[in-house]
């Protein structure tokens, strides 16, 4: 049978690492996928570039719509990112009968409900297993290895930059700024690293995430993001005190009423696998009713690691483009009629545990009139740590911190035991408040 022939829009890391893997494998690729996958047309603004990494066999244009245009071309890979361009480039792709393959997190998450739309009233496959966690094969695990499961709840190291971020302050004692500079000047951050510090990429993956778990539309729009700016080398280490880690961690899980989706910082139990993985590595767990506890773990970029994801979907696509659209694995792994409208929770209704850092006088009853107004709450106490006043501010200090690990609760109740605490006297700055997962 004749290859496969591909088209790539925008060839930077992943589109050139896919191009080296696909070259290198190839006669493994072929032999597994059933005919050869070649990348016969790239389009790139910079085409000199693009020439200098496929050499001269591969068709190089500046125009990404001569590549959609091409009846030749069977599927298209889209590696331009964001919303903009990259949007029309998809849709013009799908109208055009072309498959796609795309690693946009972005795209997906905010225009998800549109884009399989399209693809599937035009009969052809969306695959976007490079979106999640680079070259960890997490989109099949949850679409096809766990169907037979009802998920519970999945919770991810999904943004490297972050991870990156946070080991180095635990391992370092630094503070945000001081790491986030650094990793910038290593190039493990962007210039403007606004999405991966803020949670925003990281939401975009959890959205997807939980759609495909969940058989929910993708509602990005729902999700609750905080990043990792605020916190501080103090939290970090009160946490080890307590027996926690402190990652950025992206959660969907199945509650009674809801599903929760949400992107914060989070204490982990420090003896937890996942609390464990340092630097820029991903992983995933995923709790399923049948299987129980399952965890993934790998590169979560880099140019081969995500080219490994955009290769696997090419080979799904090379297997299944001539079956009918009806027998393959839907999209977002429920059958398109058969989504659910169940609500994503706000984040008010959310339950978990919490660590509370506050910054109190040292003096007699602020310890009583803290846990009191926790008390009156029904916010069930964990753990206390008290350091003494001068370790904390100094010989002589008059202030300490305060830290509390509450047992589970509704965020809005605790929101509301937090104002209270915060109006006291005694409390001098702002309360820290970061949301604990057990994992169990
Ligand atoms: N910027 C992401 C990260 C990789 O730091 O993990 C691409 O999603």
């Amino acid at each position: 049978m004749k290859p496969i022939q591909v088209g790539l829009l925008g060839i930077g890391t992943v589109g050139s690492g896919t191009f080296h893997v696909l070259q290198r494998n190839q006669e493994e690729i072929r032999r597994r996928a059933g005919r050869g996958i070649e990348i016969t047309m790239v389009a790139d603004l910079d085409v000199e570039r693009a020439r200098s990494v496929v050499g001269d066999q591969v068709q190089v244009v500046n125009d990404a719509r001569a590549v959609i245009a091409n009846p030749d071309i069977d599927i298209v890979i889209e590696l331009i990112g964001g919303y903009g361009v990259a949007k029309a480039l998809v849709l013009e792709a799908i109208a055009a009968g072309k498959h796609v393959v795309t690693a946009n997190k972005a795209l997906l998450a905010v225009h998800g409900t549109e884009i399989f739309a399209a693809a599937s009233a035009k009969g052809v496959m969306v695959a976007f297993e490079a979106a999640v966690a680079g070259g960890i094969p997490i989109i099949k695990a949850l679409r096809e290895g766990l169907t037979a499961n009802a998920i519970q709840w999945i919770a991810g190291i999904i943004n490297g930059t972050t991870n990156f971020i946070l080991s180095e302050m635990r391992d370092k004692g630094l503070d945000f700024e001081v790491v986030l500079k650094e990793a910038q000047r290593l190039g493990y951050a962007e210039a403007d690293p606004t999405f991966d510090i803020e949670g925003v990429d990281a939401a975009h993956k959890a959205t997807l995430m939980s759609a495909i778990a969940f058989g929910i539309p993708v509602q990005f729009d729902k999700a609750y993001v905080e990043g990792i700016t605020k916190l501080s080398a103090a939290d970090i280490r009160y946490a080890e005190q307590l027996g926690y880690r402190i990652k950025l961690l992206g959660i969907t899980k199945r509650a009674a009423n809801g599903i929760e989706l949400r992107v914060h910082p989070a204490l982990v139990p420090a003896k937890r696998l996942i609390a464990n993985v340092e630097g820029a590595m991903n992983a995933v767990m995923v709790q399923g009713d049948a299987v129980g506890t399952t965890l993934y773990y790998g590169k979560g970029a880099g140019s081969e690691p995500t080219a490994s994801a955009v290769i696997a979907d090419l080979v799904d696509i090379a297997r299944l483009h001539t079956a009918d659209a009806a027998q393959r694995v839907p999209h977002l792994a429920f059958q398109p009629d058969e989504m659910s409208d169940v609500p994503v929770l706000p984040m008010s209704q959310v339950v978990t545990s919490y660590y509370l850092r506050l910054s109190v006088s040292d003096e007699a009853g602020v310890l009583a009139r803290v846990t009191g107004i926790l008390a009156g709450a029904g916010i069930s106490i964990d753990a206390v740590l008290q350091r003494e006043a001068d370790e904390v501010g100094g010989e002589g200090s008059t202030h300490t911190d305060l830290i509390i690990l509450t047992h589970d609760t509704v965020e809005g109740t605790m929101d509301r035991a937090i104002a209270e605490m915060q109006a006291l006297p005694t409390v001098l700055a702002p309360i820290t408040r970061i949301r604990k997962e057990e994992l169990a």
